[in-house]
């Protein structure tokens, strides 16, 4: 077999004083297999610890809920709200900084999409709009989602200052840095989609209007933080209950949202489609990565599709992608770095041996 170096995958990279080894990170991915009421099990210990032994020079956790009102979606999700969530945090980040990895915690609010919370038994959005689709039944979830109640100003600034809160205890739990989630269809999403958003306030209507919040949440942040700490945003077209859905504004659209949260702050913006590599539109060419580079002009971490390494290369090389990140991929490989490394033979992603509680996962035992 013909040695493969994927130098540029291997390079190191500086994000924001982010020092990265190399380029591959985990992609955050909700695993519910936290305590009831939002602890760290030592089984979540392991499980994340084996990603950075296994080369990933970058970890983001699964999407851990911000606050005791509206924000928690699943059952078995974990929280950083309290002091205690925040401790069990910090066994995790301990563990992965042992292997010479960093770790970031991803802030996720579910809003209209919640459909498990132990602190509220309704839930939020930005209208009184049902979501789309079925509950997730892998998390837990049945039938329809329930029809969210329309945000008032008090419970939008309830949001944000969940999102601080929970980044200065993620920075307080020695988190190399937070990413807020504003993709998949969760509350920042649903502010900017055309479809669940139909506010008539200064978070409806215009485009710029709908990533108002996101840049709010942004900026807050970033004011709590401090400026040397690395912030950054997930952003997505697609949604856990709607795959196919586009933006109506189409680059425009891109324009405006990726130059408003790069002028908020973000030191990165993270793309998750379903195809990185596949144009973001009907019509052009470009990828929304690409967008999210041009018009962001800040790093940009690439998912969806990328566990085969010629394609992640190549998206680096193209200069579209700065990181790429991996789920199923890395789900299947837990090694997926060192395995490229050394032109070892990657496992295919099979939901029926990869998609399992951690608290099933044998692999994980060091
Ligand atoms: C089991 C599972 C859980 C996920 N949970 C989250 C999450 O908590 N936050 C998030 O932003 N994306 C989540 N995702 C989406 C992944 O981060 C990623 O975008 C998706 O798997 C596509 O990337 P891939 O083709 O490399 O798998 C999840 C995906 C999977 C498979």
């Amino acid at each position: 077999m013909q040695t493969k170096h994927y130098e540029k995958l291997f390079a190191g990279l500086d994000i924001a004083g982010l020092k990265l080894e190399n380029r591959i990170a985990l992609a955050p991915m909700t695993r519910v297999s936290a305590t009831e009421d939002g602890f760290v099990t030592e089984r979540m210990i392991k499980y994340y610890t084996k990603f950075a032994r296994g080369g990933f020079s970058l970890l983001i956790t699964e999407g851990v809920y911000p606050d005791e009102l509206y924000s928690q979606g699943y059952l078995y999700q974990p929280g950083i709200v309290n002091e205690d969530q925040t401790k069990s945090w910090r066994n995790v980040v301990e563990s992965v900084h042992k292997q010479g990895s960093k770790i970031i915690c991803q802030l996720m609010h579910a809003g209209a999409l919640s459909q498990g919370n132990i602190h509220k038994a309704n839930s939020i959005g930005p209208s009184a709009i049902k979501p789309k689709g079925s509950q997730l039944s892998f998390y837990r979830g049945e039938g329809e989602f329930q029809l969210s109640k329309e945000m008032s100003s008090a419970d939008i600034e309830d949001v944000k200052n969940g999102f601080v809160n929970a980044a200065k205890h993620a920075k307080e739990a020695g988190f190399d840095g937070v990413e807020v989630h504003g993709a998949n269809g969760y509350i920042l999403d649903q502010f900017l989609t055309d479809y669940t958003n139909k506010r008539d306030d200064n978070y409806g209507g215009s485009t710029e209007n709908r990533v108002r919040l996101s840049v709010e949440v942004l900026q807050e942040i970033r004011k709590a933080v401090g400026g040397d700490y690395p912030v950054g945003i997930r952003i997505s077209q697609a949604k856990v209950n709607d795959s196919d859905h586009k933006w109506a504004g189409k680059e425009k659209d891109a324009e405006v949202i990726f130059s408003h949260l790069a002028r908020a702050g973000a030191d990165f913006i993270h793309i998750t489609e379903p195809k990185a590599f596949e144009p973001a539109f009907a019509g052009s060419s470009a990828t929304l990565p690409e967008l999210a580079k041009k018009y962001g002009k800040v790093p940009v971490i690439a998912n969806g599709a990328l566990h085969d390494p010629e394609k992640a290369e190549e998206l680096i090389t193209e200069g579209y992608a700065d990181v790429i990140s991996l789920g199923k991929g890395a789900l299947a490989n837990q090694d997926w770095p060192s395995k490229v490394r050394n032109n070892a033979e990657l496992a295919e992603f099979k939901a029926e041996n990869h998609l399992l509680p951690i608290a099933d996962i044998k692999e994980i035992e060091i």
